[in-house]
């Protein structure tokens, strides 16, 4: 069938804007158009192939999934090796690494390189003919790799077609296909939840999802690309630094990742691996280290390269999140809310940067599920700042004698009964006030920065009030006098006063606050925010009944229940009342002006560094203005506050269309 020109050309210029605003989203994380305005033009092509399929190339953008399931891979050769890279553990290897750069480049005051994350997912080398995808490999042993075409043009941030007239005429990039940890999490929830087997971390789900032999599951897991080089290049070849090569490849729609830069000097590399170790947690995909790689390209081939690495570049690796150790005992901890938590004691183990020695294992269904037994050899995790935990045991490693763990059925440290509530995974101790741990917990929250702030009142201190018999509950911390707190270990005349003076100051507080330091079960600071706001004063809040309660935004009925049950303590009423005698007090609160309230019903959502306000600043000033502040972007989300260097939150409000604000608009709000 002929096909009208008209419409030849339609195809044509859909086909181009397609490809124009997949470089936008995926390659400048910026997309011109709403997903809604994409969605119609690739239905418009879609229709428009339908019509006249002689018109399908395989460059077409609707042509994703197209391939049938394959028996396997064929194995291929590639034209150039894809070589891997050396590594560097210390900084002393790094510097030595950069004198060896020197050795080969004499004359160089300051070698210029090219500093990149080094991602944790696996190489892929993509080949395209005149503009065109014809071929995604992976490294394989390096010298020949498998061919996994049908997978890789089902991701999405890959080009079928590249950008713009300047292209050579065969281009091998090479990078790095990743799965984001979002992506990662939604994929073993649904794994979990189809009875099917999860994945340990990104990368195994990455190298797993791009094996697939149907490309329709490729297709479904959030696989993305960031490429960081060139294999083959023929024809126009022009670029002369590492990273020119990598900003051209950007105009041809192919992603680069945006953490990448160029510095000078070794100093330089070493604050790039501090910074980038910093905002590792904050990513929203794994690194496991940084690249260095000398910029200048007749620079890179004096230096050369050996066997299978170049001389030019090396990794700069992070240490280990993930180490392997031996767990020698289970103790339990008790919480402040009588949660009692089985502590692994674990043989000392240098993990994610630190030494460590114990790690949380939850609850016994955690036990139980990870199935770990004292004696046994288990990886430990610590990843950026959260705390370690045991991920689960090797069981090749497991020696004849280890021994199953089982919860005691009392408190250890009061001797209670410890009973678990339907529905719960938690123990919890019933000793209440009795304990002395729950005591001792309930203290330190009372005093901590959020609540109280009473500077000088550390853990160790609390522990020792408690164990002389000093003090029994929070109320008591206001009658310590100078001389009974200098006769304390650790403990002289000066910090003796400057701690009375610390509790003297804390006197003065919010009703928000005050209430937060209470500690009442699933009351955090957010909830008694809106607490004080709402009901406006203690009173009212202790005689606040389950209705009322629950009118207030956020308010549930098992936190309006504890809420009540709390004020219903005749000594919990005893504690407060011994607080107001002690002369704690706070400011009498306004009656919230509903004009004021400008922003109410709004959700915000900050993300990015703020440079003229702190984040918690900035939340109260929403939450001021009737806002809800919250953590995560969804459909729910009415605005993103975006910062400096916002990363995938930013990324996901412009995929939903939500409006997006700057720091400067605001302030502007909140004046
Ligand atoms: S360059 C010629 N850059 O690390 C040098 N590799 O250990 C070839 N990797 O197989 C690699 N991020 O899978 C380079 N920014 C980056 C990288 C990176 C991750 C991986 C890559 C390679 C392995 C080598």
């Amino acid at each position: 069938m002929s096909v009208p020109k008209k419409d030849l050309q339609r195809i044509e210029k859909l086909r181009d804007q397609i490809r124009y605003h997949n470089a936008c989203y995926y390659v400048h994380d910026n997309p011109e158009i709403p997903d809604a305005e994409y969605d119609r033009m690739m239905r418009e092509l879609q229709e428009l192939e339908a019509r006249y399929p002689d018109t399908i190339t395989i460059d077409s953008p609707t042509q994703r999934v197209g391939a049938e399931p394959m028996e396997g891979f064929e194995t291929v050769k590639h034209e150039l090796p894809m070589l891997s890279l050396n590594n560097a553990f210390s900084e002393e290897e790094v510097l030595e690494y950069d004198r060896r750069i020197h050795d080969r480049l004499p004359g160089q005051k300051q070698i210029e390189y090219t500093v990149e994350p080094k991602l944790d997912g696996l190489a892929i080398s993509l080949r395209y003919e005149k503009g065109v995808l014809v071929r995604g490999l992976t490294r394989g042993d390096g010298n020949e790799g498998e061919d996994v075409t049908s997978n890789v043009r089902t991701i999405e941030s890959i080009p079928l077609k590249l950008l713009g007239k300047d292209y050579p005429d065969v281009l091998e990039v090479r990078g790095e296909i990743i799965m984001p940890k979002a992506g990662f999490a939604a994929l073993n929830k649904r794994q979990i939840e189809k009875n099917e087997k999860t994945f340990a971390n990104p990368r195994n789900a990455a190298a797993g999802s791009l094996r697939q032999l149907d490309p329709k599951v490729t297709r479904t897991r959030p696989l993305e690309i960031y490429c960081y080089g060139v294999g083959v290049i023929k024809g126009k070849d022009t670029m002369s630094t590492h990273h020119a090569t990598l900003e051209k490849l950007q105009t041809w729609g192919l992603r680069v990742n945006p953490e990448t830069s160029v510095v000078k000097g070794v100093k330089a590399c070493l604050a790039y691996y501090q910074a980038m170790l910093d905002k590792r947690a904050r990513l929203d995909y794994e690194i496991d280290g940084v690249v260095y790689k000398v910029n200048d390209l007749a620079d890179q081939h004096t230096v050369g390269q050996v066997a299978r690495a170049p001389r030019w570049a090396v990794a700069h690796k992070f240490p280990a999140e993930e180490e392997l150790t031996k767990l020698l005992d289970i103790d339990v901890q008790v919480g402040r809310t009588g949660k009692l938590t089985p502590v692994a004691r674990l043989e000392p183990v240098y993990v994610g940067g630190v030494t460590v020695t114990n790690a949380t294992l939850h609850n016994q269904d955690e036990i139980d599920r990870k199935g770990v037994r004292i004696g046994d050899t288990v990886i430990v995790r610590r990843a950026g700042d959260v705390i370690p935990e045991v991920v689960g045991p090797v069981l090749s490693r497991r020696p004849k004698k280890t021994r199953a763990y089982k919860m005691p059925e009392l408190c250890p440290v009061c001797d209670s009964d410890a009973i678990r509530q339907e529905g719960e995974a938690d123990l919890r101790c019933t000793g209440g006030l009795y304990c002395s741990a729950q005591r001792k917990e309930a203290i330190k929250h009372f005093v901590s920065r959020r609540a109280m702030d009473i500077d000088g009142l550390g853990e160790k201190l609390v522990d020792q009030l408690i164990d002389q018999g000093l003090i029994d509950t929070v109320a008591d911390i206001y009658s310590l006098d100078k001389d009974q707190l200098a006769a304390l270990e650790r403990m002289g005349d000066k910090s003796a006063a400057n701690l009375v003076e610390a509790l003297e100051k804390s006197k003065a507080t919010t009703l928000a606050r005050f209430l937060f330091a209470l500690g009442i079960r699933g009351v955090g600071e957010t909830t008694a925010q809106t607490l004080a706001t709402h009901l406006m004063s203690l009173e009212a809040l202790s005689r606040a009944d389950e209705e009322t309660l629950q009118a207030v935004p956020d308010i549930g009925p098992v936190v309006a229940q504890n809420i009540i049950v709390f004020f219903q303590q005749p000594h919990n009423q005893e504690v407060i009342d011994k607080l107001l005698k002690a002369g704690v007090h706070w400011p009498a609160i306004e009656a919230v002006d509903e004009s004021t309230q400008s922003l109410q019903g709004k959700t915000f959502v900050l993300t990015g560094t703020l440079t003229k306000m702190t984040r918690n600043e900035a939340k109260q000033g929403l939450q001021a203005l009737g806002a809800k502040v919250s953590g995560s972007v969804s459909a729910k989300t009415d605005f993103v506050v975006a910062g400096d260097k916002a990363g995938s939150k930013l990324q996901k409000a412009q995929a939903l269309g939500i409006k997006i604000i700057d720091e400067a608009t605001l302030e502007s709000l909140l004046e």
